[in-house]
């Protein structure tokens, strides 16, 4: 009988940065990776590794070593002290499971790893595996690290507005916070430009984004790095072109979600504020103060995440639930964003949440905190035109006149429904990038054919 010639599935490992904000878009890229024919092993830290109960059964999960294999960061006590530790131990450990792989048959074709990890590409070569970079944040705020490495750009700043090619003028508080915290943390200063330092030798550089959202920068970078391909947005495609239903219950969380559902079902269409900070930032006590007053005066309903460890913040007198406002401590924040009844996102900003919003439409205010949420916080307001900016004093709190007359505006102003219109728009432009022929759609069927193919 004449044999049937199995061609081999080409093998790749992601390597996310161990936190969800991280994970998460670069599982939903191995999936999408998944259904071109490539196969996924999935390396994470071992103190993260009980964190990936949902992850799907088709992808292998292999772990390495950060030095604090019990704890990771709280073991560690601090971001810097953990991702020192991750710098020294990791190569050595990820080296130590590619000869691992390789002996017992399982040969790896390609290493894509986050671009805080730039180290795993130093180790892929070394092993003269194929490396990619993945970059989980937008190609603006890279392209700003990007001119630091190059020696262009340095802290502290000393021009009001800053001018590079490719990228609208940026003034102080439109850039990324470590500009700012240079003198106290260096490191995370560092750790960012780093990603820059052995780039030339990626053999493809991936970027969470879709070409139409940045297309002026994203054309001047792929001059530099003509492999350099938008492959976003990563998030479940159930909440795009919805081809795979099975999609969301692979969202990865670490934290358990109450359900806000029913209470979201008896509530009008654009009527809730929906306010989030993300998974890192804890506001203080001030902070949650002038937020809470402002829900609890603001005309509209509200549904607002306090993470457990915000919680003893939140005013004594604040009522969790009522017929006006929902407290939760964790929700499907994609479903949440999906549902009907959501006028507006009151966001931190953070990358996975500024995609999240866009692809379903839904208009945003912007209380950046850190990091590069406050680029993010100028490409919606001022680029994308789908928010507002409230105004946040040098404690990063905000006045609650201030929140509550955003919420107006966005809510209940003619500008409002402008903003709901590009909104809207862009939601358009998301969902055709990332299907059949759209372009990163188009980028990840070159990738995944080129991995088949070498
Ligand atoms: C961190 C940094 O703060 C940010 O600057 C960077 O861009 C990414 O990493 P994080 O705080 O994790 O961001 O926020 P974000 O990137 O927005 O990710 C939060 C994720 O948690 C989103 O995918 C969101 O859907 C999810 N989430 C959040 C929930 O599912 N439920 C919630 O209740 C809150």
């Amino acid at each position: 009988m004449e044999k049937k010639i199995i061609a081999r599935r080409p093998h790749c490992l992601v390597l996310p940065h161990p936190a969800q904000g991280h994970i998460n878009p670069m599982l939903q890229f191995s999936k999408l990776l998944e259904h071109q024919g490539v196969r996924i092993t999935l390396v994470t830290t071992r103190s993260y590794y009980n964190n990936l109960q949902k992850v799907p059964p088709s992808i292998s999960i292999e772990t390495i070593s950060d030095g604090f294999d019990k704890g990771g960061v709280s073991e560690a006590g601090s971001l810097t002290v953990y991702m020192q530790s991750f710098l020294q131990v990791g190569p050595q450990t990820l080296g130590e499971l590619l000869e691992k792989l390789g002996q017992s048959g399982d040969t790896v074709d390609c290493v894509i790893y986050d671009s805080f990890l730039p180290w795993a590409l130093d180790v892929s070569k070394r092993f003269g595996i194929v490396g990619a970079a993945y970059f989980t944040q937008n190609m603006t705020v890279s392209n700003i690290y990007y001119h630091v490495h190059l020696g262009k750009l340095q802290p502290p700043l000393t021009e009001d507005e800053i001018s590079l090619p490719a990228m609208p003028k940026l003034q102080h508080k439109d850039m990324p916070s470590f500009f700012f915290t240079y003198g106290r943390n260096q490191f995370m200063f560092d750790l960012v430009v780093a990603q820059f330092s052995n780039i030339d030798k990626a053999d493809w550089i991936l970027c969470n984004i879709f070409h139409e959202l940045e297309k002026e920068v994203v054309d001047w970078v792929t001059k530099i790095w003509p492999r350099f391909r938008s492959i976003g947005p990563n998030i479940p495609s159930v909440f795009l072109d919805k081809s795979g239903q099975d999609d969301q219950d692979y969202e990865f969380t670490q934290f358990k979600g109450e359900d806000c559902m029913e209470w979201l079902n008896t509530k009008p269409k654009g009527s809730v504020v929906y306010v989030s900070f993300g998974t890192m930032f804890a506001l203080g006590e001030t902070q949650m103060e002038e937020v809470a007053s402002c829900l609890r005066e603001c005309s509209s309903y509200f549904l607002w995440v306090v993470k457990a460890s915000e919680d003893n913040r939140l005013p004594k007198d604040f009522e969790k639930k009522t017929e006006k406002g929902l407290v939760v401590t964790w929700c499907s924040q994609l479903n949440v964003l999906a549902h009907e009844a959501i006028g507006c996102f009151v966001t931190h900003c953070g990358w996975n949440s500024t995609l999240e919003t866009l692809c379903l439409g839904v208009p945003i205010i912007a209380m950046p905190f850190y990091s590069d949420q406050l680029t993010n916080a100028k490409l919606l307001t001022d680029v994308w035109k789908m928010g507002i900016r409230a105004p946040i004093d040098d404690d990063k709190i905000v006045q609650r006149g201030a929140l509550r007359d955003c919420i107006r505006e966005v809510m209940e102003s003619e500008k409002g429904k402008e903003i709901k219109s590009n909104a809207t728009q862009w939601k358009t432009l998301a969902v055709k990038a990332t299907t059949q022929g759209g372009s990163s759609h188009r980028n990840i069927l070159e990738f995944a054919n080129s991995l088949c193919h070498s």
